[in-house]
């Protein structure tokens, strides 16, 4: 198996609806990193009906965490492709302590270590309708919400011109909150963590959704440059 090559590698950290996969993508096309959202992975996996995804449907439906074994080894085998040597934004990834220590290790191995931690800071009353108003382009993946990110044209993708949008079968109100206690028990917990490295770094993510771009962009810029 190739080996890992990513330079820059920032973690977005945040409950279900706190906007770590939006704001991903713009620090994509702002800072050429890639994204890797362990969540589409194991989607693709179960799309797939590969034997991880197999494993991990009923685990993701419920709003359980996926077994750190079947998370891992999907990310170190996206890690290893070519395009993440640039550097990557992990949105969803690190979730549970076991998670975090073994990319420390991975990264490790390369001579590498984490650049920044983002710890996007939400109420968690407004993260179900976040997350209930929540619809994909089915063309190309972009994200919109009912409410609060319309696309330009209604029913047409602003970045393809995609038609047909798809919802998430796990954005429900009663899986939301098992998610929601799923981050408070076991991912919250890597605050602490990475805040003793002196790697993280708290943005309020209750504003609008280009407010928080800039105040991530600049942030970006400092750390990346
Ligand atoms: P995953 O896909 O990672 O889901 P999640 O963490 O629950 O996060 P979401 O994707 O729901 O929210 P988000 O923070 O990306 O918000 P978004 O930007 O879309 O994981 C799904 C499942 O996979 C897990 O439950 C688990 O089973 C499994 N899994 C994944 N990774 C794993 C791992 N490492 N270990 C074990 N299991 C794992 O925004 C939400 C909506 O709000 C959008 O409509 C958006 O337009 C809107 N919005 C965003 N920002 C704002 C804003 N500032 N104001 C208003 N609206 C906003």
């Amino acid at each position: 198996m190739p080996e890992p090559q990513a330079a820059a590698v920032v973690i977005l950290l945040g409950p279900p609806g706190a906007g770590k996969g939006t704001q991903a993508r713009m620090l994509e096309a702002d800072f050429g990193l890639v994204q890797l959202s362990t969540g589409d992975l194991l989607r693709a996996a179960v799309a797939a009906g590969s034997e991880a995804g197999r494993a991990a449907k009923a685990v993701m439906a419920a709003g359980q965490l996926v077994s750190d074994e079947i998370v891992l080894a999907i990310l170190r085998e996206r890690m290893a492709a070519p395009d993440t040597a640039r550097g990557v934004i992990l949105d969803g990834f690190p979730r549970t302590d076991a998670q975090a220590r073994a990319l420390d290790g991975l990264l490790a191995e390369q001579g590498q270590k984490v650049t920044a931690v983002v710890s996007l800071e939400v109420d968690d009353a407004a993260m179900v309708g976040r997350i209930s108003g929540r619809h994909t382009c089915a063309a190309c993946g972009e994200g919109y919400h009912d409410q609060f990110k319309l696309p330009a044209q209604a029913g047409v993708c602003d970045k393809c011109g995609g038609t047909t949008f798809t919802r998430r079968a796990d954005d429900n109100a009663d899986t939301v909150l098992a998610r929601l206690q799923a981050y408070h028990a076991q991912t919250a917990p890597l605050i602490a963590y990475y805040e003793g490295r002196g790697v993280l770094h708290r943005i309020d993510a209750m504003g609008a959704i280009a407010d928080i771009r800039s105040t991530l962009a600049a942030l970006a810029g400092g750390v990346l440059a």
